[in-house]
């Protein structure tokens, strides 16, 4: 904040409190008679009057109460525009807190597992108790509770890779994220085009239009516009994570439409990086996690 802004906060904060005290003041300086009192002047239905009596004395004093207890509260905690207050607590500084005292709490747990490979930890029950609600906490909201994904979230449990099941790999794809680029094909294949390869690309997983010459025209385009990334025959290229396009597993879905249109305009898809929200030792039992639910 600006030294204009903040002295402009202060100041408001200072009329609000001086109001405040000034109504309390004015309240009890000008007590009445309790009991008779004057009334305000209104009458209703010819002899209903309303009174103008002094609040309660006890309910008054809880106001002074409150009154005190804000300038108390302005003098120890943060309130008064940049003015930290001399207890010095901030919100940051109480997260900061919390955080070290979890990491000081959680840290023997986790260091118990720092000779252990990920592997070990996949089958290590402790290691998978604890990467479970590791997962719950981070990784749920986008590939599920069950981990087995949703539409442009890859199921985590199917034994099917995108990028690759090794250990190290899993511990990479968490760590640094992943971007998935399928480029817009679209103009290059034409309309009619796309459909042969569409047609070509469902045929892989046994499904689709079974014309030969159809299939062969799409097949002679697959090779020269997909292969390339996915693969001679459609087996995929984790180092770019293209999909396999023959398992009939789909991230997108297997229908010609989508197919199609994912060719057309091509697809962007991001897993995001983990390494500035997660220690390493977190994203080891992760990927433990994440591997005992491939372990069959
Ligand atoms: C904001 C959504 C989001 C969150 C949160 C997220 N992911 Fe992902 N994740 C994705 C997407 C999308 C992909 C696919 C990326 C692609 O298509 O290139 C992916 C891919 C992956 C893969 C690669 C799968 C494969 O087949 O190779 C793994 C492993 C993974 N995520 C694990 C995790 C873990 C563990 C967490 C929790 C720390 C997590 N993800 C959190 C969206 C998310
Ligand atoms: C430059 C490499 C590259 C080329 C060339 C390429 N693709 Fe892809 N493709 C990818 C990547 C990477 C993805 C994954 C996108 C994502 O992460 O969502 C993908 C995804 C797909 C999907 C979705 C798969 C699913 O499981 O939902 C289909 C279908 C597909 N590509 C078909 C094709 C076809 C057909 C061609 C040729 C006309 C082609 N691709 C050319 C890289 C490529």
């Amino acid at each position: 904040m600006s030294a204009g802004w903040n002295a402009f906060v202060i100041g408001l904060v200072l009329i609000q409190v001086l109001g405040a005290l000034w109504l309390l003041m004015s309240l009890t300086s000008n007590p009445q008679d309790e009991g008779e009192g004057d009334t305000t002047g209104h009458t209703w239905d010819g002899d209903l009057k309303e009174y103008n009596n002094p609040l309660p004395r006890w309910w008054l004093y809880l106001f002074w109460l409150t009154a005190i207890w804000m300038l108390v509260y302005l003098v120890i905690y943060p309130g008064l525009g940049n003015i930290a207050g001399s207890l010095g607590w901030s919100q940051t500084g109480q997260y900061e807190e919390e955080i070290a005292a979890a990491d000081a709490r959680y840290g023997d747990i986790f260091a118990a597992f720092n000779d252990m490979t990920v592997a070990d930890m996949a089958a290590e029950p402790e290691a998978v108790r604890l990467g479970r609600n590791l997962y719950l906490n981070n990784c749920a909201t986008c590939h599920g509770s069950d981990a087995r994904g949703a539409r442009g979230f890859p199921n985590l449990s199917d034994g099917i890779w995108q990028y690759g099941g090794d250990p190290a790999v899993i511990v990479q794809t968490i760590t640094n994220g992943r971007i998935g680029v399928m480029p817009a094909l679209g103009a290059a294949l034409g309309e009619g085009g796309t459909d042969e390869v569409v047609a070509y690309v469902q045929s892989l997983s046994g499904a689709g239009s079974a014309d030969p010459a159809v299939l062969a025209a799409g097949q002679q385009k697959y090779v020269q516009f997909c292969s390339a990334c996915h693969g001679a025959t459609g087996q995929g290229m984790a180092a770019l994570g293209a999909p396999d396009l023959s398992d009939d597993s789909w991230l997108h879905g297997g229908s010609a439409e989508i197919i199609r249109d994912i060719i057309m305009n091509g697809r962007q898809n991001q897993m995001p990086a983990q390494r500035d929200l997660l220690s390493e030792e977190r994203i080891r039992v992760l990927a433990a996690y994440v591997l005992s639910l491939n372990a069959e």
